[in-house]
């Protein structure tokens, strides 16, 4: 294991590129192995270990996948053989389950692991299942793993249960090569499920109506590789915001979708941050002292849940109280590392009361998930003294060269592997 040292109290200044939205990526990369013909080639994909992990299962089904040297990912489909997706892989990560999808798409039968619990909860893949066997798939759970065929899957009317992102994502997947339309009503409406329908239909599908609440998928034959670019990450680039946001900083996001973080912003600005807008960028100018704003996560385009503990933690400094309620996950249990740096904060059931404090302190903490992993390095920014962040391996499954972009704005960040008895420090500068 590793750790993430943050020499705090120092406001981020400069500019920062954002990387190329990681929750697309997964998706587009599986998506990919649905062409026969021909190879994709994938720009703007952020390096992250949950990007290796999918490509490692493509390639253990049977894909051919591969970075050149311009950093683009090349993915040939054509020999994927197998229908078993790995235990030791699918593990890692919740995302691999789209492998189902694939394989169902085409192979006509799929066995794959069902993602466990993780450190934001229970999550099921009951929504997913159900689509499959609305496709006429015919689905058996057995000794932890979905074991699905389905001859040729039909096209359906499926109800998205919560607008799940990953069930459409799955769904939009199975339904590209199944017979017939399949209409998926209450769609998740994220911007990556649009980042991935328009990567279908450049290879050939007739997806309709992605960003909107129904969601028609033609099926079709085959489907052939294509180049493609991922969008940028808003996550990523919403986790900057709030960081230059609590250390009164002055930063300029580079490659970034405004109108993806729509939300964020008006909060940033309720909170008395200044944000222009440019051609693809945002520069963020942040005032000494935040006020408070109260949130409730919502599928999008509401506040993202992917962005409430960035927010949190860009809260236990504010000016008075706020009051941040989580409705998609059970995701507050990373406030004990920040309650061990001093911030004022009471939850109950799916809600956080936070009490600005008028300063954090530094503290060795434990990363419990990737975006928790966000907020304690925001909450580290801005603290006295030396914050030590444990297990950034998990921060780095989703942020792409996370500890230089901070260096770049400034910020005094380096890692530690704390399996070398001197505890060599890694990139140091
Ligand atoms: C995606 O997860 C993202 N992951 C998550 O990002 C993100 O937080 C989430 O969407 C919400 O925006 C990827 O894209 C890889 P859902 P997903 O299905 O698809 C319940 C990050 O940090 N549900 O929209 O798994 C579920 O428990 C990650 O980057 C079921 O009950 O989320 C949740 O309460 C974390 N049964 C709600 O629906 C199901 O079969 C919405 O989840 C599916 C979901």
């Amino acid at each position: 294991m590793s750790r993430l040292i943050i020499e705090g109290g120092k406001p981020l200044k400069g500019s920062v590129e954002i990387s190329g939205a990681k929750n697309s990526a997964l998706a587009i990369i599986v998506a990919a192995a649905l062409a026969t013909e021909g190879e994709s080639v994938l720009e703007n994909i952020p390096h992250g270990s949950d990007v290796g992990t999918v490509c490692e299962i493509l390639r253990d089904l049977g894909a051919e996948v591969w970075f050149d040297d311009d950093n683009k990912l090349h993915i040939r489909g054509q020999n994927l053989y197998k229908h078993q997706a790995s235990y030791d892989l699918v593990r890692k990560m919740r995302a691999s389950f789209y492998s189902a999808g694939l394989l169902l798409a085409r192979l006509g039968k799929a066995e794959v692991p069902l993602p466990g619990g993780c450190a934001i909860g229970s999550r099921p893949v009951d929504f997913h299942i159900k689509g499959f066997t609305q496709m006429g798939a015919e689905v058996a759970i057995e000794h932890g793993y979905m074991k699905a065929k389905a001859e040729n899957l039909k096209g359906a009317q499926i109800y998205v249960n919560r607008a799940s992102v990953g069930t459409t994502i799955n769904l939009m997947i199975a339904a590209s090569l199944a017979e017939g339309t399949t209409i998926l009503e209450n769609a998740a409406k994220e911007p990556e499920v649009v980042d991935v329908a328009i990567f279908l239909n450049g290879m050939g599908a007739r997806v309709r109506g992605a960003g909107t609440e129904v969601i028609r998928i033609e099926g079709v034959d085959k489907l052939r590789g294509i180049e493609y670019s991922i969008i940028p990450d808003r996550i990523e680039a919403g986790t900057f915001l709030f960081a230059a946001a609590i250390t009164g900083g002055d930063v300029l996001l580079e490659s970034v979708v405004a109108e993806h973080l729509r939300v964020p912003i008006v909060k940033l600005e309720e909170a008395g941050v200044i944000i222009t807008r440019g051609d693809n960028n945002l520069r963020v100018q942040a005032p000494n002292r935040l006020k408070p704003v109260d949130v409730e996560t919502m599928p999008y385009p509401g506040f993202p849940t992917d962005l409430q503990q960035p927010l949190v933690a860009a809260m236990c400094l504010a000016d008075g109280t706020s009051v941040v309620r989580e409705t998609i996950f059970d995701r507050f249990r990373y406030v004990d590392e920040l309650r061990r740096m001093g911030a004022d904060i009471k939850t109950d059931q799916g809600t956080a009361i936070i009490r600005g404090v008028p300063s954090l302190t530094s503290a060795p903490v434990e990363i419990t998930d990737l975006r928790a992993g966000a907020a304690l390095a925001i909450a580290g920014l801005a603290a006295e003294g030396r914050t030590e962040l444990n297990g950034v391996e998990i921060l780095e499954r989703g942020y792409e060269f996370f500890a230089d972009k901070l260096r770049q704005l400034g910020a005094k960040v380096y890692k530690e592997d704390s399996n070398i008895d001197d505890r060599r420090k890694v990139a140091i500068k």
